[in-house]
């Protein structure tokens, strides 16, 4: 029987997170996960469809894959996720080594489909679902450091920002049962995982109605955070309009609940960010920015930025760089804008700034996240952060690497550490990416 499947995962952690939800559904069904793709029956591509840059990558790695599929003729490739929901059959029809489409809810279907597509059959199953959250399943790590791993919490979005594709792709807003998360982090507790990141695509507006209470996303951060002391909890991704100082608050009540935040600005000019949709004023942005300091003092805190949107002009752009300057973010993931179809943008907005210029302001923006994120380490430079150990250096073997709570990487001699144990390490030097230390205790 041809039962080997290799999955291949692509744009953000919730596609991780997925791509362990169906490993965990084809397996329960038989099929036997593998790690070499020479040996696979089956290829599924969990897809990305953020930017058209994300869109192109898929297309060439499935030119890529008609070499392999020469060798082995019955192998079988899917599409997954993001892209595949963007769309539909369209997809087949163009990518001719492409036997089926699943959508980011059909993924309970895949059993049956690989039947199907077994016996010839071409399929696509894309409907979106309000309800599915794959909360009976519990995801199979098997891509895993055995330390670190990710906990879906909602799914879905509807913030509609003008610009983004994703309320298209994966659906309505949906949270899972609180319990099922709660019993997810304590399985992952006792299998010697130390830490665990809650994710959706707005954490924020995660609610579960209950007779007793609804449960809000601080209660649900606590919950998880009781779980066990030595269990870290992190988060992704917050809306600024809903990041309340109750969050704040818990996060400061839980010393595992780690001290880092990203908070996406996509841009510093209030023109744009009303033409974004973002429902935030850079003064309300800069007000929660200062709440986290309040809060949460030792905080690191990290965005992502958007260069070059619709109508964006020099005076827009400079408000960015200022921005920056003011908030001393510690990492950003930074972008040019790229035109979605289907978006509020591409429907009532021009992509009018030149490339060129979108690069231009790109590289600007990179530069001073560059210089500011070196400054940011060098001031970390002396102390002492409690690290939890992640694995071996990749550029010496000497070396071990884990994160602090900030969730900055920290490389320093192996000693006789265990990858999952917690270590004080003295910082003693710096890259603007990497804290370089010595083992303190
Ligand atoms: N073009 C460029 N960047 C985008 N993002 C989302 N949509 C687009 C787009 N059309 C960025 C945003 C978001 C991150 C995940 O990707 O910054 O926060
Ligand atoms: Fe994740 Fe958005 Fe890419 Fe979908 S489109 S995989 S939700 S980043």
């Amino acid at each position: 029987m041809k039962n080997n499947i290799f999955i291949e995962t692509y744009g953000c952690q919730m596609n991780l997170a997925d791509s362990e939800i169906v490993g965990s559904i084809l397996t329960k069904a038989g099929y036997a996960l593998i790690r070499n793709i020479d040996e696979a029956d089956f290829i599924l591509i969990n897809t990305c469809a953020i930017r058209d840059n994300a869109e192109q990558r898929i297309r060439k790695r499935l030119r890529e894959l008609r070499a392999l599929q020469r060798q082995r003729t019955w192998v079988k490739i899917g599409i997954l996720g993001c892209m595949a929901e963007r769309l539909k059959t369209q997809l087949m029809e163009e990518e001719e080594n492409v036997s089926f489409i699943v959508g980011p809810d059909a993924y309970r279907q895949l059993p049956d489909m690989l039947h199907h597509v077994n016996d010839g059959e071409r399929m696509a199953e894309t409907l979106l679902s309000d309800t599915e959250t794959y909360a009976d399943i519990e995801p199979v790590r098997y891509d895993t450091n055995g330390i670190t791993a990710y906990i879906s919490i909602m799914r879905g979005c509807q913030n509609y920002c003008a610009y983004c594709v994703v309320p298209y792709t994966r659906g309505r807003e949906r949270s899972r049962n609180p319990e099922t998360i709660v019993n997810e982090a304590r399985s992952l507790f006792e299998k010697g995982f130390r830490e665990v990141t809650l994710l959706g695509q707005n954490v924020n507006s995660y609610r579960w109605h209950d007779p007793a209470g609804d449960i809000g996303f601080p209660q649900l951060m606590a919950m998880v955070a009781q779980v066990n002391p030595l269990l870290r909890v992190r988060f992704a991704t917050s809306h600024p309009k809903d990041l309340s100082d109750e969050l704040l608050q818990v996060m400061a009540d839980y010393d595992n609940i780690c001290k880092c935040i990203h908070l996406p600005v996509q841009s510093g000019s209030e023109r744009i960010l009303k033409l974004m949709n973002r429902r935030y004023t850079p003064e309300w942005y800069l007000d929660r920015i200062d709440a986290i300091r309040r809060y949460l003092p030792t905080c690191s805190i990290t965005t992502d930025v958007i260069a070059g949107f619709c109508t964006e002009t020099e005076e827009d752009h400079q408000a960015t760089l200022d921005m920056f300057r003011r908030v001393r973010y510690d990492y950003a993931y930074m972008f040019k804008f790229s035109m979605r179809p289907n978006t509020y943008a591409e429907k009532h907005l021009q992509d009018d700034i030149p490339d060129d210029v979108k690069t231009r302001r790109l590289e600007e923006i990179i530069a001073l996240q560059g210089e500011i994120a070196l400054e940011n380490n060098q001031k970390e430079v002396g102390k002492t952060f409690e690290v939890l150990v992640e694995g071996v250096s990749h550029r010496s073997d000497q070396q071990l690497f884990g994160r602090n709570s900030q969730n900055k990487v920290i490389v320093f001699d192996r000693g006789d550490i265990q990858p999952g144990q917690y270590v004080n390490v003295r910082v003693t030097r710096c890259t603007a990416a990497t804290l370089i230390g010595e083992l303190a205790n």
